[in-house]
Parts: C-alpha cells; structure tokens; sequence
C-alpha cells in the first residue's frame, strides 16, 4: 500500500461494521463524522480536505451534502442498493460512485427462496405453534397452501432477479419477468406491463430497486391482478410497494399473503402488517450472513484504493462516467 494514501482524507458519515473502519483507517486518513462532537463544524473546517466518502447507506446523501466537499471523487457505498445516494448528481458532478454488487447475489436469492417457503408453508408460525404447546393441546398444525403449480413473476431481472429464477425453476416453478426493456438471450417470457404479469401469475416476486421511479410499482390494482391465491414477496426495496394498499389487500384477502424483508420506513413496521398472521416479516437480512458482510465490506474498502492507487473503481454504477469492467 502505498503510503500517500495514508494523507487522503476518507469521511465515514455513520458507523458501519468494524472490517470497513478498520479496512479506510488502514490505508487513509479516516474521518469518523458520527464520532464528532459537532458534525456540521468539522464539515465546515474539513470539506475542502475530503477526497472519498465511504461507508453504510442508512444517511441520505444528496446534491446538498456532497456540495460540501469541493474536492470530493468518489463516494464508496455499501450495499447493491444505493437509493440513498444520488448517483445522478455525482455522474453529473465528476464524483465516481461505487456500490458491491455480485458478492451478494446468491444470498439474497437464497433468502427469497427460504422467504417464498415460509410464506407458502407458514414456518415461522409452525415453529410458533410447537413453541406455545398448541402441537399438544390442539394437535396438528392446520394445512397450508402450497408452492406446487405456482406461476413466478419477477420485478427485476437482474442479477439476483435471475438467481432467483434459476432456483424457482429448480424447484419446479414457471418464472416470467417485468422490467423496463425485454432482454435479449433471456428464456423467460417478457412482459412490458406490470398488471398483466400480476394477472397471469400467483407469485409476485419484487426484487427492484428503490428510488423514485420505482415507488409504490406494487399498488391496489397490481395486487388485486395477482389474485387471491397470489403472494407478494419483496427483498427489493420497500418503497416499490405501496404498504397500506397491501395492507388492504391482505385484509380484504384480495390477495393471500405476503413475505417482506423490506419495508418503506425501515427498521419501523406498520403495526397493521404485523397484526396479520399469515404475513411473513423479515428484518432486512437478504445479504446479513458473516461471509456476504465481510464480501460486501471488503469491496467497500477496495474499491477506495484501487481508486486511489490509479486503478479506477472495481465496481462502479451505472451513473458513473465509467464503464463496468
Ligand atoms: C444490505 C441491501 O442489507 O445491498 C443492498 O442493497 O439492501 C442489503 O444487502 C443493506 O445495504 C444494509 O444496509
């Protein structure tokens, strides 16, 4: 490592986990902004210094906060998800944004999967039911829906769009997709209008990212196209679904049931979703396994010192003046 880069000053606005603090405090001069006794002063008296903002993607990071720092290049941001930034403004600014994709595709497919069959066969409230005696009071569980002869939707196929595919198909499910554009050498049936796709399947898988062009996708009308068989499963964002139009569409069993590991104002839940029991609620775990965080973590770190060292971003988004590699 070269040691320059120990005098590139790198702003970390929230705490995030330790490999990231530790991996920036190693190889640049590390500013912990939720560390300081008057955040707002040390922007003042340092964002000129600023060369890399890294870290968590909890802080909303617009045009206002990046103006701050004259000399900023490139802003490193955890998760594939990077609706907290604006990466539009960056683009547009020179400021180089990077996100960690791929490190954790399988995993978050591997949870849609195990989110789709707790939803389906009701594990979570199985388990609940021998946990409370009711196995011995009541006897057996009651029957549940199943995932045989079940048609999957896909909302964004991606990369863990298409993981997800790849196991639903394993498991003997149809899978179409929606999207903004049919994608060529793709094998699963395209459709350009969300309410048809809902129409013709029982699984609505949502797997898009947040941001305003996806807000509220999945409203009352989707939803009462999927049917009351359907069932919503969403480890996209929680802002694509409109919660109270799903809330009322569970209620009004206009659809059957649903498996969220995201929500619109996470970590708060709306209590309405969680007082209907055949809903599934995750707390945003599709990538939370030690070996994906350290992945993710470690790309954070990365892709500052590649970018430092001359080498470009490993992994920039789309917005970026760069091409993906
Ligand atoms: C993380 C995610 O849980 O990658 C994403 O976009 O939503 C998840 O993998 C999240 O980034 C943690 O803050």
């Amino acid at each position: 490592m070269s040691n320059s880069m120990k005098a590139i000053s790198v702003l970390m606005p929230v705490a995030t986990m330790p490999l990231i603090v530790e991996g920036i405090d190693h190889n640049f001069s590390l500013i912990k902004l939720w560390d300081q006794a008057d955040p707002d002063a040390l922007i003042r008296k340092h964002g000129s210094s600023i060369r890399a903002i890294a870290g968590g993607n909890k802080k909303r990071m617009d045009s206002a906060f990046f103006s701050q720092f004259p000399n900023l290049e490139i802003v490193s941001s955890f998760g594939v998800g990077y609706d907290g930034v604006d990466a539009e403004w960056c683009g547009k600014n020179n400021i180089v944004v990077t996100n960690t994709p791929d490190v954790l595709t399988d995993e978050v497919a591997d949870l849609a999967l195990g989110l789709l069959l707790s939803t389906i066969r009701q594990l979570p409230q199985s388990d609940a039911y021998l946990r409370r005696g009711d196995w011995v009071a009541k006897g057996a569980y009651p029957l549940t829906t199943t995932l045989r002869g079940r048609k999957m939707g896909i909302l964004g196929f991606g990369r863990i769009g298409k993981a997800i595919a790849q196991r639903a198909e394993a498991f003997g499910v149809e899978v179409v997709y929606h999207g903004r554009n049919k994608q060529e050498g793709v094998k699963q049936q395209y459709f350009a209008n969300l309410i048809e796709m809902a129409k013709s399947v029982d699984i609505l898988m949502s797997v898009a990212p947040g941001g305003n062009e996806t807000k509220h996708l999945i409203n009352g009308p989707v939803l009462k196209a999927l049917g009351p068989e359907g069932i919503l499963i969403n480890v996209g964002r929680g802002t694509v679904v409109d919660e109270m139009a799903l809330v009322e569409a569970l209620n009004s069993k206009a659809i059957l049931s649903a498996g969220l590991d995201v929500f619109e104002d996470e970590p708060r839940v709306p209590q309405a979703l969680i007082d209907i029991p055949q809903t599934v609620l995750l707390p945003h775990v599709g990538s939370a396994s030690h070996h994906t965080r350290r992945l993710m973590g470690q790309l954070v770190v990365d892709n500052l010192t590649h970018w430092f060292a001359g080498k470009g971003p490993l992994t920039p988004v789309a917005e970026t003046p760069y091409k993906k590699r």
